[in-house]
């Protein structure tokens, strides 16, 4: 069977002095006018960017900005990212986007400008691996989607997972396997159909999934049959139906405070406006106080943590939102199995 290829378990002299290392980065962050609007997922990158540093790695930065659907789209080029990736490396280091140079870092532009990356096309791959010696995945949040910087480039080069992609997969596989239980899992969030799969699998692991959000009130529209024991709908709303009503807080929040494991993704209500945000703002703190292993991800539920202060006080903030969810429904994602990762 193959293993799953890590950075941590790269056989001795894979990264050495010099050696030419593609990193595919995930850049994938907020922008608000030209600005790093929100920078988490960059800074956890730094453990393998610095492990690759020391080494004297020259490294290639690989990645993507939203979806510019395979043609240039100037206000989502990498070069965005450049302030950051030349403190991370030393403001003395050339940070070059034409990939003429041999400075420590390579920033190449957004890989989606091309549209043989979504493609998964060999050539682009191809293009991309003969820069460099070795690849690193080091972004689990598209590790779901079958293209080039994922899949056709583990064909070419040697490859391996980032120290970050490895704990994304660690942290999630042992609260879906392994939990330390009463396991509940807290739902919320706007799309239905990009929860409804990993709340399926949540009722056959879990043994409490409480549905919030706007998808509580589309699971009672949408499902037929009866709903299993250990899966709660709200029981009431707040005023037009932008959060969860008391009965439901307190009900949830006496499940959560019995919890040794607690999973979260996506917010009970209409948070951006604070008089929707008691549901998650009181169950935020339930999942603290109750002294279970969190874990939350999703765009929208790292906006509500981080306004609300609780992105510290969570034990795993994952950097996949639908790769997350994937992830825990059981799903194959193409980029992890690309490294021999069989779940
Ligand atoms: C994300 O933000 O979840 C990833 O960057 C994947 O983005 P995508 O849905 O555009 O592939």
């Amino acid at each position: 069977m193959q293993t799953f290829q890590t950075l941590k378990d790269a056989p001795a002299g894979t990264i050495k002095n010099g050696t030419k290392v593609l990193v595919r980065a995930d850049m994938d962050v907020a922008l608000e006018n030209g600005n790093i609007a929100e920078k988490y997922r960059l800074d956890q990158m730094l453990p393998t960017l610095n492990f690759l540093k020391e080494k004297g790695a020259h490294i290639i930065l690989a990645g993507h900005i939203g979806r510019p659907e395979g043609k240039p789209v100037k206000e989502l080029s990498t070069k965005m990212l450049k302030p950051y990736f030349d403190e991370v490396f030393g403001s003395d280091q050339s940070g070059r986007l034409d990939n003429s140079g041999t400075g420590t870092y390579e920033l190449l532009e957004n890989l989606r400008f091309d549209p043989r990356e979504e493609q998964n096309d060999s050539s682009f791959a191809g293009e991309m691996s003969s820069k460099a010696d070795v690849y690193v995945n080091e972004c689990f949040s598209t590790s779901h989607r079958n293209h080039a910087s994922f899949v056709a480039i583990t064909k070419l080069l040697p490859s391996f997972a980032g120290f970050r992609l490895e704990k994304e997969v660690e942290t999630l596989s042992t609260v879906i396997k392994n939990p330390a239980r009463p396991l509940v899992a807290l739902i919320g969030g706007v799309k239905i159909e990009a929860k409804k799969p990993v709340i399926d699998k949540l009722i056959e692991v879990a043994d409490h999934v409480l549905v919030g959000g706007k998808i509580g009130l589309g699971w009672q529209v949408e499902t037929t049959s009866a709903s299993p024991a250990n899966l709660l709908l709200p029981s009431d709303y707040a005023e037009m139906q932008k959060d969860i009503g008391p009965s439901t807080i307190e009900t949830y929040r006496k499940i959560i405070m019995r919890a040794k494991t607690v999973i979260w993704a996506g917010p009970m209500g209409y948070f951006e406006d604070e008089k929707f945000a008691t549901g998650s703002v009181k169950l935020a703190q339930a999942i603290v106080d109750s002294g279970a292993f969190s874990v939350a991800g999703g765009g929208d539920t790292i906006s509500f943590l981080d306004k609300y202060g609780f992105l510290d006080k969570f034990n795993f903030i994952s950097t996949g939102g639908s790769a997350m969810l994937k992830f825990l429904a059981g799903d194959k994602l193409p980029g992890l199995e690309a490294l021999g990762y069989a779940n």
